[in-house]
């Protein structure tokens, strides 16, 4: 039998690869911090371990021979000592807990914050980096220092960097209708979507037929523009259309916020990071998941995804 050992289990995309996993028979352990949604995956007999990736010595001996580990320790959002901590020492000590293990895979999971401002070109996995944010810079340190790890000893570390992960559960329609969520500069850039279920079905191919060394971009058929994303779902979910706040405005405000979060030590609502990541202009390919690792999506545009979303969770997702 096949087993994962996921980091970040109790996440929205770890949670979702555990189910997947458990449903093709694998046995599926992890690592999270939520007691609460650690309960809810122990019910389908996925192992849960509460432990803090930023805290070496909580992960010693937790890998085992031919394990496929995910990370999906992260976040595009919070404050910039966090987003070093999971996003770096965490993949730090989890490469070094498991250097020795004999591992199968060890497959990273980020965004498209490694192409900063992105590209009116298709990207694709030969465009090269050019980060204009703390995240995207500590992406490629991540990614070094597994790259590495796998000149050194080996280590079968593998790169994905996913589209905006949707899906049901993420309460999108209610943050439309309650309206707190804006879209930046009027929307008009292009982003690159993947349904939660299909990233599942990517990284579990990359997991089993990927290569180590590789990137590989987990992303729909179609980017489509913020604007037309959000105007869709709100059509479809008879909620009002998101408004725009414009771009200088929502910097002054990551100024005032970034004060607060100082402060508060809490996570700024809107930071460099977001805003990077959100006026990026990212429309990607997915020819090479489809073509080297055969993926089938079931969700191949937002359009698809949309119904999905609103089958499921109905007007609350
Ligand atoms: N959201 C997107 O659209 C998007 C797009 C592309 C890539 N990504 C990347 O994909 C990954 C998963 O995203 P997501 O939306 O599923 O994120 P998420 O729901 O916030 O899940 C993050 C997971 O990391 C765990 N975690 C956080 N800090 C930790 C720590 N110090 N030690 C151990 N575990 C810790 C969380 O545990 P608890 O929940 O128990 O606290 C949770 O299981 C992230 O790396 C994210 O950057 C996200």
């Amino acid at each position: 039998m096949p087993q994962a050992l996921i980091f970040g289990i109790t996440g929205y995309a770890g949670s979702a690869l555990a189910r997947h996993l458990v449903g093709r028979g694998w046995s599926v352990r992890g690592i999270g911090r939520s007691e609460s949604a650690a309960d809810d995956l122990e019910t389908l007999g996925v192992e849960v371990e509460i432990a803090d990736v930023g805290e070496p010595e909580e992960l010693e001996g937790l890998g085992r021979p031919d394990d496929h580990v995910f990370y999906l320790v992260g976040s595009i959002s919070g404050h910039p000592d966090w987003t070093k901590r999971v996003g770096l020492d965490g993949v730090v000590n989890a490469a070094a807990a498991l250097a020795d293990a004999g591992i199968a895979s060890f497959v990273l999971v980020q965004t498209m914050a490694a192409y900063g401002r992105g590209s009116d070109e298709t990207i694709t996995e030969a465009t090269p980096t050019q980060p204009n944010s703390q995240l995207g810079r500590v992406s490629l340190l991540a990614e070094e220092h597994l790259r590495d790890a796998l000149g050194a000893g080996g280590f079968p570390a593998r790169f994905v960097r996913a589209g905006t992960i949707y899906g049901p559960g993420r309460r999108t329609v209610d943050a439309l209708r309650n309206k707190r969520l804006r879209m930046l500069g009027g929307g008009e850039n292009l982003s690159s979507r993947i349904h939660v279920d299909d990233l599942a079905t990517v990284l579990t191919a990359v997991a089993e037929r990927g290569r180590s060394g590789e990137v590989y971009l987990a992303v729909d058929d179609q980017p489509v523009s913020m604007a037309d994303y959000f105007d869709h779902l709100a059509d479809r979910a008879h909620v009002p259309a998101p408004g725009s706040t414009p771009k200088w405005l929502a910097r002054a405000m990551i100024g005032g916020f970034g004060l607060t979060s100082k402060l508060t030590k809490g996570h700024a609502p809107l930071g460099h990071n977001l805003y990077a990541l959100v006026t990026g202009n990212y429309g990607c390919s997915n020819a090479k998941i489809r073509s080297e690792l055969g993926v089938e999506l079931v969700y191949p545009t937002y359009v698809e995804g949309v119904e999905s979303l609103l089958a499921d969770e109905g007007d609350d997702d």
